[in-house]
């Protein structure tokens, strides 16, 4: 038996428990071994939940039990996260995430750690929600040398450019829902401004180039200024309006960004609408792929955090993530970028 502990109950910790419960016998097999969750550890009690026999409160009891192999971070924040994430890999112990401020500012260091201490630091729920894009960029797309990746990144954004479009609804009201619906961040600014986008397109950037893509020099413009006029006037002209996040390799340069753009109906992207994500990886001999599917919420996400505490329970022991170097890729600015 593979014992776990989650950290924080929330949208996504509670899925992960749900995800496990009930797909246990089938998760099991592919693990090869029961995946047990012994502790959840969070702020509040859950009084008529059955978590509750598993809840702590103090961090050390998860630390200090050697029982615990994996642990699934999916508090959010970086405090006290890191401090949690990196003590806990220090320790041998596996750690999944889905937290990508996380991974952003601290994945270099805590991939070398879990190299070092031949565990995993694991994060496929951190880009595109339920989407399998980091393990393809670590597998299935080694062979090319990737030269753009595009697309969007943020559900909570898409969900209220998409409501916006569709039926008229003012961007406050359509916000709130997102919030009720557990896509938006605990902060909303860091959805409408982009700075979710912006983390995570410098994370698969990261990955896909293998040099550290620091997400604060990228230019990032949120959807906060976007009105319901601008919205009509781009669908006059049969286009739309998509929060898009960007990178891009010109010869031996590269640059980031991420700010609303019109697309047309060419652009495969025109049609991802509500909580859906999509990112479009261009490969030079691959040419272009397209992954699509829930970019935020409870079960697609928790899905993607069990698919790695499956991977992390099959590899107890030996580091499977190449990860990406902490030589820093420089990227231009984008005024430089000739269209
Ligand atoms: P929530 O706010 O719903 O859940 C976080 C949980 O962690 C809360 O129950 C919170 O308790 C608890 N918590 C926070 N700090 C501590 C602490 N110091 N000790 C113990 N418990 C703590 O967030 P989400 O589940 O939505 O998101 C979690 C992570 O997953 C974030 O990094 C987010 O960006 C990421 N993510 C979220 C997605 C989504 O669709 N929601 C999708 C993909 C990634 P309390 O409420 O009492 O503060
Ligand atoms: N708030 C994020 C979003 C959650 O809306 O995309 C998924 O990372």
């Amino acid at each position: 038996m593979i014992q776990i502990a989650v950290l924080g109950y929330g949208t996504v910790g509670s899925g992960v428990v749900e995800v496990i419960n009930r797909n246990q016998e089938s998760i099991n097999k592919k693990a090869g071994e029961e995946i047990n969750i012994k502790y959840v550890l969070d702020l509040r009690d859950f009084p008529g939940d059955p978590v509750q026999e598993k809840i702590v409160h103090d961090y050390e009891v998860i630390a200090n039990d050697p029982e615990i192999k994996i642990v699934v971070e999916v508090m959010g924040g970086t405090n006290p996260a890191y401090t949690f994430v990196k003590r806990a890999l220090e320790s041998g112990k596996s750690v999944c995430t889905s937290n990508k401020e996380l991974v952003a500012k601290h994945g270099v260091e805590l991939i070398q750690i879990a190299k070092e201490k031949n565990c995993n630091f694991l994060f496929e729920a951190s880009c595109g929600g339920g989407i399998p894009i980091i393990r393809p960029l670590n597998s299935s797309l080694t062979a090319d040398e990737i030269d753009e990746i595009s697309g969007i990144l943020n559900g909570t954004t898409n969900y209220i450019l998409s409501k916006m479009t569709s039926d008229g609804s003012e961007f406050e009201d359509v916000l709130k829902n997102a919030q009720e619906l557990g896509y938006a961040e605990r902060n909303p600014a860091a959805d409408v401004e982009g700075w979710d986008a912006c983390r995570k397109i410098a994370i698969l950037s990261s990955l896909a180039f293998g040099h550290h893509v620091d997400f604060e020099e990228i230019y990032t413009e949120g959807i906060t200024k976007i009105t319901s006029a601008d919205i009509r006037y781009a669908k006059a002209f049969g286009a739309t309006i998509k929060l898009l996040a960007t990178s891009k390799r010109i010869g031996d340069k590269y640059y980031a960004m991420v700010c609303p753009v019109m697309i047309n109906g060419d652009s495969p992207l025109f049609s991802v609408n509500d909580v859906f994500n999509a990112i479009v990886i261009h490969g030079n001999m691959l040419g272009d792929a397209m992954f699509y599917g829930s970019g935020a919420g409870k079960l697609p996400t928790a899905s993607a955090v069990v698919a790695d505490v499956v991977d992390a329970a099959k590899h107890l022991n030996r580091f499977i993530m190449t990860g990406w170097s902490s030589e820093k890729l420089e990227m231009i600015d984008i005024s430089q970028v000739e269209s």
